[in-house]
């Protein structure tokens, strides 16, 4: 049974730093003219309403997107990501906020190809309704998106990104996490992968990155921003990370150069702070 919604987080400090890494590592491979195949294993549902019930319930955009919008001068990694919001927001209101099946789709040429696949069922619809129109370079699917994803590698277009982004709502998730990454690598050891994981007070996530790492890919980076003190009853997302397979050799200069900006941007408290390691050869 699934019950995470992320109509209730779009938008918010984890989805600042996801998009941003995401539109980075984008605008990298789709600058060589050879096709690419674009899989978003956890797509959500596609885009949201920031004045719908759900993300007004919870108001997290307000202390994501909304405040980098508030933002008067941006580094070029955040100014990019705010221009590719905007471009869903006729007349500059924040109103609209883009998940990332709608950033994937905003840079496809005609010979790419992007796979979606998302198992709830409600936001399936949404995604179906905003993507499945006809479009033949999108491939929608209702199911596990890390099974699936083991039947697309290595992609005919030998060129891949490849986005995992988890609700992690079960245990399970993390080491399923980690055995896609692994057989990923075995089928596709050039592709670029991401992979989002929370930063929370369990065991598991504050595992996943070193696993991950483990694996030996040939170039790796991980970055996280943790944007308050992790809370005192145990609970809660404090913070959250990224760790990318095959990244470009300039996206560890772009993020030197954004992290401590998104650090005060979206820092909530004295303890707001980010890591950034690298192993490019
Ligand atoms: C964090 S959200 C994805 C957000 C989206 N990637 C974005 O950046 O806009 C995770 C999504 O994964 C979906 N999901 C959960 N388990 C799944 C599975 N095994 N395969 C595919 N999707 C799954 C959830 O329903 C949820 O919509």
């Amino acid at each position: 049974m699934l019950s995470y919604r992320h109509a209730f987080h779009a938008g918010n400090h984890a989805d600042v730093l996801k998009h941003c890494v995401l539109l980075a590592l984008l605008d990298h491979l789709v600058r060589k003219d050879k096709p690419l195949t674009l899989v978003d294993t956890h797509a959500g549902a596609g885009r949201y309403a920031l004045d719908s019930v759900h993300a007004d319930k919870t108001g997290e955009w307000r202390n994501g997107v909304a405040r980098i919008f508030a933002r008067e001068a941006l580094p070029p990694l955040l100014e990019r990501y705010r221009r590719a919001v905007l471009a869903f927001n006729r007349g500059g209101d924040l109103r609209f906020y883009p998940g990332s099946p709608a950033l994937l789709h905003g840079v496809l040429r005609a010979d790419d190809r992007l796979r979606l696949f998302e198992r709830h069922p409600t936001d399936f619809g949404f995604l179906e309704k905003a993507f499945g129109g006809g479009d033949r370079r999108v491939v929608l699917a209702c199911e596990d998106g890390l099974r699936g994803l083991r039947a697309l590698l290595p992609p005919p277009s030998r060129r891949a990104l490849v986005m995992i982004d988890p609700a992690y709502e079960r245990r399970e998730e993390y080491p399923a996490v980690v055995d896609a990454l692994r057989d990923g690598l075995r089928r596709f050891a050039g592709g670029c992968y991401m992979v989002w994981y929370p930063r929370l007070q369990k065991p598991e996530s504050k595992l996943i990155a070193g696993q991950l790492l483990a694996l030996a890919p040939p170039s790796w980076l991980h970055v996280w921003l943790d944007v308050a003190r992790p809370a005192h009853d145990g609970f809660g997302m404090h913070g959250s990370g990224l760790v990318v397979f095959n990244p470009p050799w300039t996206l560890p200069k772009d993020l030197a150069e954004t992290m401590p900006v998104l650090v005060d941007c979206l820092g909530q408290d004295g303890h707001a702070r980010h890591g950034l390691e690298c192993h490019i050869p």
